[in-house]
């Protein structure tokens, strides 16, 4: 038995252990997100900046509204799973395989169970929840060097799971590991953008994804690794994938500040959202499930490295150039208007999600990320303070040849600053 099988059956049984009633703890927000229909509708429109873009009018039509479009009557999709591992690199007979374990045992349960458990439960579900249908491929070694998918001993392929369908056949999905873990330095890190994953190619080589409308093929691979339109139906607005460490610091959601970030019960409700939309509206996942992905997110924070020493040439200029945007434990901040930032403004004005503003990014564990700015245009920090990348002719960029613009924070540093200040950066 693989060790992801035996965790799963561990966390089941302590699931089963497990009763109290939702009554007992009613004064915690996180019981009410489980249990009280009205408290999650208004959570939800407080946490929405901008009503009338069509990622909050799908939500005010569609979430705790208790009418008969009440996304709450979807089925609850908790499937068995079972990672894919490099030992089913090479073809696998899926009709005669273990079909897995279900994450919770009971999908509607309204109980709460302490943090840590939570926790255990929210990084199960990070690596095995099938978020989302992965287009028909091949598993095997040219595959996943094609599709950039990592393989790590511990936690399997590229985050990839077989789930049971209704109709018992077994099809990979992808969890949130597929798009926020990478490896980086030898090993595996949780919540980084993944850098690699192509998923733009896969769409394009398979013709197809779920929900996509047809002119949307050629569109997928100018994506290119690392990025994924979460915006818009015909796939023209790529953004890097979010690094999640320092989420639990943040007052707003994405890049576009779609969302205010009012305590742990908003994040469980964008995710709860999040998997919905992308089964269509037709399955909802285990509320406790939402739940628990949102408490393990907020624990990411304890993997950042340490704050670099203050007091050295490098913060004196962080300080003096940056930290008025950039500052908090996470060292990021609240929407700055497009015309104020000057990076490209598409997904910031789009219909599907606009706010008119892009959120002064979290610059803690910077230095892990493969690619910087929303919409992943640049290599790294030092790219991003080199005032050539301003010019026509810049070669640097990481989606090809071209200017990248706006964000002119520290481009007349002279060059000793600059080395100081990109030291301190990849430190944070
Ligand atoms: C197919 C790739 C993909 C998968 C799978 C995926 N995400 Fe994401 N995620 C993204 C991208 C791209 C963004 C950036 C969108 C934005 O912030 O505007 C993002 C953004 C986020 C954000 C907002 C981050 C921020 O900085 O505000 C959260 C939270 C999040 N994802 C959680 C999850 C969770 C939890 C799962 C699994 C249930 C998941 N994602 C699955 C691609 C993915
Ligand atoms: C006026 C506010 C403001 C100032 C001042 C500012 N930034 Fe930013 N920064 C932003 C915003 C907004 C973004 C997001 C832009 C985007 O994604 O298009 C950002 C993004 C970044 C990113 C990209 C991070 C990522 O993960 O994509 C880095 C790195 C960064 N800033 C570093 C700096 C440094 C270094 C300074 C000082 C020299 C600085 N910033 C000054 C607002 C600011």
């Amino acid at each position: 038995m693989r060790a992801s099988s035996v965790g799963l059956r561990a966390v089941a049984t302590v699931f089963l252990l497990w009763s109290w009633g939702c009554g007992a703890k009613r004064d915690q927000t996180t019981a009410r997100y489980l249990c009280d229909r009205t408290f999650r509708r208004s959570a939800l429109v407080a946490s929405l900046v901008n009503p009338d873009n069509a990622y909050s009018r799908a939500r005010l039509a569609r979430y705790a509204t208790g009418d008969d479009q009440d996304w709450d009557r979807a089925a609850v999709w908790n499937p068995r799973v079972v990672a894919v591992g490099s030992g089913d690199l090479g073809g696998r007979d899926l009709s005669a395989a273990d079909p897995g374990q279900r994450l919770v045992v009971d999908p509607n349960q309204e109980w709460l169970p302490d943090d840590a458990t939570l926790r255990q439960l929210g990084e199960l579900a990070f690596f095995n929840y099938p978020v989302q249908l992965a287009p028909a491929f091949a598993l095997n070694n040219e595959v996943l060097a094609r599709y950039g998918l990592w393989v790590d001993a511990r936690r399997g392929v590229g985050g990839l799971v077989f789930a049971e369908m209704a109709d018992g056949t077994r099809r990979i999905e992808f969890t949130c590991a597929t798009c926020h873990a990478d490896r980086f330095g030898g090993e595996l890190l949780v919540g980084v953008p993944n850098g690699h994953v192509d998923i733009g190619k896969m769409y394009s080589d398979a013709g197809e994804r779920v929900g996509a409308s047809p002119a949307a093929s050629a569109g997928y691979r100018a994506w290119g690794p690392g990025r994924v339109d979460v915006t818009t139906a015909d796939g023209r607005v790529p953004e890097r994938m979010a690094d999640l460490r320092p989420i639990r610091w943040a007052s707003h959601l994405h890049y576009d500040a779609t969302l205010r970030q009012q305590g742990v019960v908003s994040l469980a409700i964008r995710i709860e959202t999040l998997i919905i939309t992308s089964k269509n509206g037709a399955l909802r996942p285990p509320r406790i499930i939402a739940l628990a992905l949102a408490v393990y997110l907020w624990s990411l924070a304890d993997t950042l490295p340490p704050m670099p020493p203050a007091a050295t040439a490098g913060s004196r200029l962080f300080d003096e150039h940056c930290a008025d945007c950039h500052a908090g434990p996470d060292l990021g901040g609240g929407p700055v208007s497009l015309a104020v930032v000057g990076t490209d403004p598409v997904l910031g004005r789009s219909p599907e999600r606009g706010t008119g503003a892009y959120r002064a990014a979290a610059l803690r564990g910077v230095a892990a990320r493969a690619t910087l700015l929303h919409d992943g245009t640049l290599a790294d920090v030092s790219s991003l303070l080199d005032p050539g990348r301003l010019d026509a002719s810049y070669l640097d960029g990481a989606r090809g040849p071209g200017p990248v613009r706006g964000h002119p924070y520290g481009l007349k540093l002279d060059e000793s600053e600059r080395r100081a200040l990109v030291a301190y950066l990849r430190l944070l």
